[in-house]
């Protein structure tokens, strides 16, 4: 932590943090969901998400959301309202309270700097504690110190305590007085103060507390017209009456009252600084903001006003920690906010024009969960009217199903600091608020409100903070900063014919598996939100998927998907369609397939391009291509080759015969390919024109026992062809069909 005097009008004086380690001693912070806080460098993503599951992951609002637990801030509550007590501003409680806060925020990775500011007015308090009874809403209550009285410093002193009433007669005070602390009831009356003060003194009393008899006050100031320089005399709340006086009824009870006067004290502001990845000087990130204060009002341990603010503040502050973020984040804790915005208007003086232009907004906590049953999550501006931050802070309660925040309008709080030098902001507040227009329609000038009972009081405790309402606080204005925290990516898909697909499911893996984003609107956008990370965006529309694969998402972007519908293309070379080849010829396979957007996937023909086309067996061979692209597109072509016999003919094609007679038809097939190579049903022989060789009739078989016959010898076929006698003066076309498709012609004029 460093100590900034960075305002040098407003601060006088530089109190170097110490005690670091003291301060980090405290109860440790409880991971929740199993996600560990990790120091936050690099790309690196939580190590508890890096589990790939059959489950996809959830959007990382979601994720972070679940991971926010309200017992962590009831946790930094407890340390801030009971270890450390009430913090009166300009007291060492406040500096104790930043303290703590900024070492969290180190633990987190922040920066972390505790301005002073002031100085501020003169304080005068009484620490008071038991060393035998467990004082409620202690150990540390705190009343007013009297200057008519003694200024004990730490020390102090130490008595059991008498009762003695009014302190007005001596029927009031017990035998015993002397050597006793005594407490009497405070009267508003100075006379009256005056001769109960002599009264204890006289008896001999080492300090007297005079606290509210009856009602729900705090601790009074006041003077006595007759100073009792010798002994402290202090002011307690209603509640300290009551309280002393039910430890009285148990039995004997010690108290130590120790009194300072603290003149023109400085007071603190804690802000933890945790800088976006690619702007670790903090020169042009957008700031995302939250804040709470941390001072609480004199007497009051300030448990929800606002012990509360803070523990949500580091709850956030703890699960974005383990994020690599392009927003850089703040927390601030300020004081001296009961004294008037003091710390959180110190704090924007700070700002320069060019730092308060990068304020995505401030998100002020104060009095963020009390279990008074009538009050409602309120967002409360300035003027009244919604800002992003509100708008923010609605959205994030509709995506957990929270529909109970409601904005009107209110100051009060450090958010106006903020509003008065133009940065967006809202004071998020559990308050039974009245808008003048029931049932919640904030007019123009806003409503009024109603408190706890405990509010600003010594009661202001650990019994005045739900940890339901705590979560509601985390998951609605802490999701809305974490939100804003990540980087804003427009999702948009779209067919490659440029049409917008709606309801596409996008899902993104940023190296730690696939996590659905959601599913896009009519328009076919989605808004999702991302971290510093590079992912691979996938969506699947109707079967097709498109894939961005190794997007770096280093800011708010826009991601474009295009769903790629149109099949790849083959083109076949070899073999073409209707391509002839001789038996045992050699030839190459030839094609390709292309695909214009998502690229070939698999490209695959009966035998592989540039392989030996099949060209072992006679007869007609479908050659297919198969193609796929990566969106899923398939595609397919087909060519029919033929392989047929090396032939040569030994006959002509035109001769002149006799009917009846046999007549030779001789060819070669290269060799010997054995007595089936004739299509059955052949040969045929069909009439035809002699002038003009048209056919003039059906085609008869001339094959057949006892007829024409196939025979081989000397390297060739001989088939006998048998003529019939009443051919006699026509013209007949002889047609030799083989096995391997081919057809062979001759034309005889017959005699
Ligand atoms: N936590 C309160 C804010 C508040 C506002 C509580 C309205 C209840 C209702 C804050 O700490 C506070 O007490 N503010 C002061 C005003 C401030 C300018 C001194 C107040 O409301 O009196
Ligand atoms: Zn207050």
């Amino acid at each position: 932590m460093r100590s900034s005097l960075n305002h040098p009008p407003l601060l006088r004086r530089l109190t170097i943090a110490g005690g670091l380690a003291a301060t980090l001693a405290f109860g440790t912070v409880s991971a929740a969901g199993g996600v560990q806080a990790q120091a936050s460098s690099g790309a690196d993503l939580p190590a508890g998400a890096a589990v790939a599951t059959s489950a996809p992951l959830k959007d990382y609002d979601r994720e972070i959301v679940d991971q926010f637990d309200s017992a962590n801030s009831v946790g930094h509550i407890r340390h801030l309202a009971v270890d450390i007590g009430p913090r009166l501003n300009g007291t060492p409680q406040e500096r104790e309270g930043a303290e703590y806060i900024g070492g969290v925020l180190e633990s987190y990775g922040f920066e972390v700097t505790l301005q002073s500011w002031g100085p501020v007015s003169t304080k005068q308090v009484a620490k008071v504690t038991s060393p035998d009874a467990d004082l409620p809403g202690g150990p540390n209550w705190q009343m007013y110190a009297s200057a008519s009285g003694k200024f004990t410093g730490n020390a102090g002193v130490e008595g059991q305590v008498v009762y003695a009433k009014t302190g007005q007669s001596a029927a009031d005070f017990p035998a015993d007085t002397a050597g006793k602390v005594v407490l009497m009831d405070y009267s508003t009356t100075a006379s009256i103060r005056n001769t109960a003060v002599a009264n204890a003194v006289s008896r001999g009393a080492i300090a007297v507390v005079l606290a509210y008899a009856t009602g729900n006050s705090a601790p009074p100031s006041f003077t006595l017209t007759t100073s009792q320089p010798e002994i402290p005399v202090i002011g307690g709340g209603s509640a300290h009456h009551t309280w002393i006086r039910e430890l009285l009824d148990k039995g004997p009870l010690t108290l130590r009252i120790a009194t300072n006067q603290y003149a023109n004290p400085m007071g603190t502001n804690v802000i933890g600084i945790r800088h976006a990845v690619g702007d670790p000087t903090g020169t042009t990130a957008p700031i995302v903001m939250v804040g709470a204060h941390i001072d609480s009002v004199l007497g009051a341990p300030g448990a929800h006003d606002d012990a509360s603010g803070n523990g949500v503040s580091l709850e956030v502050a703890r699960v974005l920690s383990q994020y690599p973020l392009d927003k850089e984040l703040r927390i601030g804790g300020f004081g001296g906010e009961e004294g008037g915005l003091l710390g959180a208007r110190a704090y924007v003086n700070t700002l320069t024009a060019a730092e308060k232009a990068r304020f995505v907004g401030e998100w002020q906590m104060d009095m963020v969960g009390t279990p008074y049953e009538p009050a409602r999550l309120w967002a409360l501006t300035p003027n009244g009217q919604s800002n992003f931050v509100v708008q923010e802070a609605y959205d994030a309660a509709a995506r957990v199903g929270f529909d109970g925040l409601r904005n009107c309008r209110l100051g009060q709080s450090d958010h106006q600091a903020f509003y008065d030098v133009g940065i967006p902001s809202s004071l998020f507040i559990w308050l039974d608020y009245r808008p003048p227009t029931p049932p919640a329609v904030c007019g123009p000038t806003g409503g009024t409100y109603v408190t706890e009972p405990q509010y600003h009081r010594p009661t202001d405790t650990m019994d005045n903070i739900s940890p339901e309402r705590l979560q509601i606080t985390l998951d609605v204005v802490g999701g809305a900063v974490a939100h804003n925290a990540l980087n804003a990516v427009t999702v948009s898909a779209a067919s490659d014919a440029g049409q917008p697909l709606a309801g596409a499911p996008v899902r993104a893996d940023c190296g730690n598996g696939p996590r659905d984003l959601g599913t896009t609107g009519a328009d076919g956008r989605l808004e999702a939100v991302l971290p510093h990370v590079t992912c691979d965006f996938t969506t699947t529309v109707e079967g097709r998927v498109a894939t961005e694969r190794g997007v770096s998402i280093a800011g708010d972007r826009a991601v474009k998907m295009t769903v790629d519908f149109t099949k790849p293309t083959i083109s076949l070379t070899t073999p073409a369609d209707g391509a002839v080849f001789t038996l045992g010829a050699a030839a190459t396979a030839s094609y390709r397939c292309d695909d214009n957007l998502s690229g070939v996937a698999s490209c695959a023909g009966t035998v592989p391009d540039g392989g030996p086309l099949d060209t072992s067996a006679v007869g007609f061979h479908e050659f297919t291509v198969k193609a796929a692209d990566n969106a899923g597109n398939a595609a397919d072509r087909k060519a029919t080759y033929q392989v047929v016999y090396p032939w040569h003919a030994y006959f002509p094609e035109t001769m002149e015969g006799k009917a009846g007679s046999a007549v030779p038809i001789k060819f070669g097939l290269g060799g010997d390919r054995g007595a089936g190579v004739i299509a059955s049903g052949y040969p045929v022989s069909r009439p035809v024109a002699c002038d003009t060789g048209k056919p003039t009739g059906p085609a008869e078989p001339t094959s057949g026992p006892g007829n024409s016959k196939l025979g081989y010898e000397d390297g060739q076929y001989n088939y006998v062809w048998k003529t019939e006698r009443d051919w006699s003066k026509t013209c007949r076309q002889f047609e030799l069909k083989l096995d391997d498709g081919s057809s062979h012609f001759t034309t005889i004029t017959l005699k």
